[in-house]
């Protein structure tokens, strides 16, 4: 057998992955690539702002020596910089640059920080629906994954958080804007999260981690703000990526940020930058770790990602779809009409429509949109929706 069989088995449960592609792959085929309405790929298609090809171009031009080598693997010493300042804008503490650790995206930074704090066996609590990697994240680094339920309103359920501590707890995952749902978790939330955690901590006599992922802090709608978990929690490692805010996923481009006022920070920095240098891929990318330090606060137009949700919360909402207006982020979370969301997603296939079950993110019974896609494909695919919803009545 050429892969071990816990890869093997790795493989087998995201067969599902393979067989949507797949799907995807015969109908373009079958009926021309115009005509399939493909809402499963969270791959931002709207471009990168115009400076970043502008910064791209003027770094390429400068001829200085040894801008390729290796470097300090937490980051360029300038970019850690321009991050921690932002940081502190926005959070209202005093981060420095030793509290920025450059990574290679969000999975990267998550990977560090996962590896850095687990012990073998060592659990996470996750809160369903959750993005499907976590799983072998976790997993890379000996941890066992715990997932918990959210409420029906997908925000966090702190009863069932508390219930799944056990002496092995390491920490408490959470990803808010959420993919798949699109919540965010509110601040009282994230307040009592924290009080739990506190609590925790000191009965057991370690610190239990809050790991914050983050990547969709900056795809937020209506004005609503994405609560701090700093403002609650010194044990916390947020990993944030310009994958979505900035649309470059292919780049591999994002940051770990620690508290400020993390006790014992030099052991966790120390761990933390260890393990970036270990891990495989030594630094982030130097080029693109250059170009996001000149690039500090600037996003996409969400603008563009608001007008999509509108259009699609309405259309689906006017065809009797049950679903949470999401807040941030570039997903919908709705219910399926039917108990079984695989059989839901390949009735949807009928219509050329592809969506991906909720089962993939830990709960069945809802399907997931991903609406990286232009404003006319959604139109186009309400009535096939609206189809679907009539024949499962
Ligand atoms: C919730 C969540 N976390 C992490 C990632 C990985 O992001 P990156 O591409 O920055 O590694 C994604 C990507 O889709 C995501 O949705």
């Amino acid at each position: 057998m050429p892969v071990a069989e816990k890869i093997q088995g790795f493989i087998q449960r995201a067969s599902w992955i393979r067989e949507m592609f797949e799907a995807g792959d015969r109908l373009r085929a079958e009926v021309g690539p115009e005509n399939v309405f493909d809402f499963s790929l969270g791959n931002p298609d709207v471009e990168p702002p115009v400076e970043f090809k502008n910064i791209l171009q003027e770094l390429a031009a400068d001829k200085t020596p040894g801008l390729h080598g290796y470097m300090s693997n937490a980051g360029l010493p300038e970019t850690r910089s321009a991050v921690a300042e932002y940081l502190s804008d926005e959070f209202g503490l005093n981060f420095s640059s030793d509290d920025v650790i450059m990574s290679v995206g969000a999975g990267g930074g998550l990977n560090v920080a996962l590896k850095t704090i687990l012990n073998p066996g060592d659990e996470v609590i996750v809160s369903s629906p959750y993005f499907v990697e976590y799983n072998f994240y976790i997993d890379n680094h000996g941890g066992e994954i715990k997932v918990v339920d959210t409420n029906p309103d997908f925000t966090l359920n702190l009863k069932n958080i508390e219930a799944a501590f056990t002496g092995k707890t390491r920490a408490v995952l959470i990803n808010s804007p959420n993919n798949p749902t699109g919540v965010i978790y509110p601040e009282e939330n994230i307040r009592d999260l924290s009080a739990l955690l506190e609590g925790i901590s000191s009965k057991v006599g370690r610190p239990v981690f809050l790991i914050s992922d983050e990547p969709y802090r900056k795809i937020i709608y209506d004005g609503v703000v994405v609560p701090s978990v700093f403002a609650h929690y010194k044990h916390v490692i947020s990993v944030t990526s310009y994958s979505k805010d900035l649309s470059l996923p292919g780049e591999r481009i994002g940051f770990l940020a620690i508290h400020p006022e993390v006790p014992e920070k030099n052991l966790l920095l120390g761990g933390l930058i260890l393990n970036t240098r270990i891990i495989g891929y030594v630094n982030a990318p130097v080029l693109m770790q250059r170009a996001v330090a000149r690039l500090q606060g600037k996003s996409v137009d969400i603008g563009i990602y608001k007008r999509r949700r509108d259009i699609f919360v309405k259309g689906l909402k006017e065809c009797d779809y049950d679903l949470i207006e999401p807040q941030g982020a570039f997903y919908l979370f709705p219910r399926s009409p039917i108990e079984d969301d695989v059989a839901f997603t390949r009735e949807m296939q009928k219509e050329n429509i592809l969506v991906v079950p909720g089962s993939g993110f830990g709960k069945p019974g809802y399907f997931r949109l991903a609406y990286c896609v232009d404003e006319k494909m959604i139109e186009k695919a309400l009535p096939g929706f609206k189809r679907v919803r009539e024949r499962l009545k």
